[in-house]
């Protein structure tokens, strides 16, 4: 079955064919960086009005890239929802015409599965069941996942998500849109042991996160140490802050449900040094880390195209003639796949 993957839940369009015998046949991403870098952040009706001028060439690009003719598509898969109403209905306006037109099932599918299932796309892939960390820009979660659809919330953060925890931090400190990779390359020129920042949450059991007094505590160590070269120390002390809290949480998520296998996955899985204290976890308690490969670590199209088809070629069927997008849905009202 060819499926078609449509995203454009933020500030990213991405568009992937998936074959569910031959694998990813195409993608294709235009990022709208340039666009909100000058606000600091996105402008939810810029993001709309991008996704409307990009979508279709997009799609056009990747089916011949594909070398694909259109009615050779099977399905389409569209993300609809968590992320912003206005960029979310033109991704489900777009998908749902497409396959009217072409008299194929569409399918609605929920962005932070499409991520917590992307590093299922690489060789040797996770068995079910596993632990996920799911950390993006918009979500910082633990699941426990038991296969398709069979999610359950262990623990997530109580306000800020990691990625938005670096890119505000990234803001302070008068770095680019978007934050995170900036404030990594950044941590990357600083020395250990020069500022210690907390570890929230970690001196109370449970599973939840909490970010946003990191970012408090960077604007009064960057108030009180205003020199440039301390930058770089200030940024690794909040990245090794940010990293090693989620280190400790995974080893606790691991220990309560007794797995050994963990998946990382959304924007902040890119994270060099996330990646490195990992896997260090992995090795001290024998188990297994893993991630999607780098590009498809933030939003794209392929891991839309990729869990739109794992549910379709399970069965699942939504004809509905209507559409709509969810701007905010919880990942543990999901079902497995129904045919
Ligand atoms: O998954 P994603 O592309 O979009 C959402 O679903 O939110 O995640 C974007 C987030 C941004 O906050 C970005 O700053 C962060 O991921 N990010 C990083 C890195 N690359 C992306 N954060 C830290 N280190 C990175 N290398
Ligand atoms: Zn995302």
């Amino acid at each position: 079955m060819r499926v078609l993957g449509i995203e454009s839940s933020c500030d990213e369009t991405g568009v992937a064919l998936y074959d569910s015998e031959h694998g990813l046949l195409a993608h294709a991403l235009h990022s709208q960086v340039a666009i909100h870098a000058e606000y600091g952040g996105v402008v939810p009706e810029l993001a709309s009005r991008d996704h409307v001028r990009k979508l279709l060439p997009l799609i056009k690009a990747v089916l011949a890239q594909a070398g694909v003719a259109r009615d050779a598509i099977d399905a389409v898969a569209y993300t609809e929802g968590p992320g912003l109403v206005g960029a979310l209905l033109v991704g489900a306006a777009v998908g749902r015409s497409l396959a009217w037109t072409l008299g194929v099932p569409a399918l609605g599918v929920h962005h932070m599965e499409g991520h917590l299932l992307a590093p299922l796309l690489e060789a040797n892939p996770p068995a079910f069941p596993f632990v996920a960390l799911l950390v993006s820009g918009g979500h910082t979660q633990l699941v426990r996942v038991d296969g398709i659809g069979r999610y359950q919330l262990l623990g997530e953060s109580l306000d800020d998500a990691a990625g938005e925890a670096f890119d505000k931090t990234a803001k302070l400190m008068g770095l680019g849109y978007p934050g995170g990779p900036e404030l990594a390359a950044l941590a990357a020129q600083g020395s250990p042991g020069r500022y210690h920042f907390p570890r929230p949450m970690t001196d109370r059991p449970g599973l939840d996160f909490s970010f946003s007094g990191l970012k408090t505590f960077a604007l009064t160590t960057l108030q009180g140490h205003p020199q440039v070269e301390e930058q770089a120390h200030i940024a690794y002390a909040f990245q090794e802050a940010v990293v090693e809290t989620m280190a400790i949480k995974c080893r606790r998520a691991l220990e309560q449900t007794g797995l050994k296998r963990l998946v990382v996955a959304g924007g902040v899985s890119a994270n060099r040094a996330l990646r490195e204290r990992l896997d260090l976890l992995a090795v001290q308690r024998g188990g297994q880390v893993y991630y999607p490969r780098l590009e498809f670590c933030t939003d794209n199209g392929a891991m839309i195209a990729f869990a739109g088809a794992l549910r379709l070629v399970a069965g699942e069927q939504r004809e509905a003639h209507s559409f709509g997008a969810r701007p905010r849905w919880p990942i543990d009202q999901l079902a497995p796949p129904v045919a």
